[in-house]
């Protein structure tokens, strides 16, 4: 019977599973709970390979939609699909997340970095993740979408329970028929009135210019909203608790600002926000690492195990903050490369520079508790943050 990952105990550490798995059966056969079986590809350069080799393809059935149309509003985006509807997808967006326009957006960044900042309560204890880590990239992703952002709670429980996977199998299908309902209004109240925000922009495209379908429209503003914020989430929370758990690291981010871009890199890599790839399956037998994959099977890449691959990163096991050299897999590799790199990568920044400069009393409020990571296999990131700020 192969390891199975949506096991408790795999999940609460993962990484003797993983080193043991690079050492021997590096490309494996794992079980998702009772959701299956799949192939998982741990080594760093057996990733990589995988992640630009067109026989692991998204959607190998080539345009055969699901009939369910709550499955195919949700699964018309650009990373459920290979080219050519992949390229047509991500170009009608590429433009809004270059590094030139997402660098426009650092001077309303920093403002409600800010004003998160300035609400913690001193000496008494809060959770970082609901007091600064959410609330920013939600804020930002639904103001560069132009949606309002009073819906956040709602979306944000949506979203849980849709990227959990297996732990939320029942809730599933009531929380992807209440997000795609509420796509559809976000988009009539848009028709009716609309703006100068990317969401409009998307309208026009469909509406005037017809380069995408109805259903590929909510699955595009659904994807962004999701990816926009799960991942920046957990990469602001992971770094916090890395910097947290060990005093000097905080000390030494506090101590030199210069650190911070090494930094967020090295918290990418060694508590990846994005634990596996999203699915692949194989179009014909594709050999990995010497190991055979049969055609039609289901492929994960583990990006996690990839950024802890000691044959790649010298001292794969320990954090440093100022490593020179970082190629890590955080963000993906080819074609599906994380579009919102630049923007999630800016976030940071002005996250833990304003943090340290502003909170450089922020401690763990209790240093002894285990913290829980949340279910599923896709994302790695933790339930809450407890934290106390002392001041000075
Ligand atoms: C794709 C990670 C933030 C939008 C991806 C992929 C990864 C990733 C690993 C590729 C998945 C795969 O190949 O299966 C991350 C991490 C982030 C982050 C670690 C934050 C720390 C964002 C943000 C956005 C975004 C802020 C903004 C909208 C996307 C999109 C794709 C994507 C649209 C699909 C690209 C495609 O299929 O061509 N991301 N992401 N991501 N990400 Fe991100």
């Amino acid at each position: 019977m192969p390891d199975n990952l949506a096991d408790p105990a795999f999940h609460a550490d993962p990484f003797p599973a993983y080193a043991s798995w690079r050492r021997e059966g590096p490309v494996r056969e794992v079980q998702l709970g009772s959701g299956g079986i799949a192939w998982l590809v741990t080594r760093y350069e057996d990733a990589r390979q995988a992640l630009t080799d067109p026989r692991l393809a998204k959607n190998p059935r080539g345009g055969n939609l699901p009939s369910d149309p709550i499955q195919r509003a949700l699964s018309s985006h650009m990373l459920a699909v290979d080219p050519p509807d992949h390229t047509r997808l991500r170009r009608l967006v590429s433009t809004a997340f270059t590094a030139r326009r997402i660098e426009a957006l650092r001077p309303r960044i920093t403002e409600i970095t800010t004003s998160l900042l300035d609400a913690f309560p001193i000496n008494q204890p809060f959770d970082l993740i609901d007091a600064f880590a959410f609330p920013l990239p939600i804020q930002v992703i639904c103001e560069l979408l132009g949606i309002p952002s009073d819906d956040r709670d709602a979306f944000r429980a949506w979203s849980n329970v849709i990227v959990g996977g297996v732990a939320y199998q029942d809730e599933f299908p009531g929380a992807a028929t209440a997000m795609v309902a509420y796509i559809h209004e976000l988009l009539a109240a848009r028709r009716r009135a609309p703006g100068d925000d990317l969401l409009s922009g998307l309208i026009a495209v469909r509406d005037s210019e017809d380069r995408l379908t109805e259903d590929e429209l909510v699955s595009m503003v659904f994807l962004l909203l999701i990816a926009g914020h799960e991942t920046t989430v957990n990469l602001i929370g992971n770094g916090m608790y890395l910097l947290l758990s060990e005093r000097e690291r905080w000390k030494a981010l506090c101590a030199d600002a210069s650190l911070i871009p090494t930094a967020t890199e090295e918290f990418l890599r060694y508590e990846s926000p994005v634990e596996t790839a999203t699915f692949r399956i194989t179009t014909e037998p594709v050999t990995i690492g010497g190991t055979t994959i049969p055609a039609h099977a289901p492929v994960l890449v583990g990006l996690l195990s990839a950024n802890r691959d000691d044959a790649r990163f010298p001292d794969a096991g320990e954090v440093v903050l100022d490593r020179p050299q970082n190629p890590h897999l955080a963000f993906g590799h080819g074609i599906h490369y994380c579009l919102g790199a630049p923007l999630a990568r800016l976030e940071a920044h002005i996250a833990f520079a304003g943090l340290t400069r502003r909170h450089s009393g922020l401690r763990l409020a209790d240093p002894a508790a285990t913290l829980a990571w949340r279910p599923g296999l896709l994302l790695r990131g933790l339930f809450t943050l407890p934290v106390t700020v002392t001041p000075g």
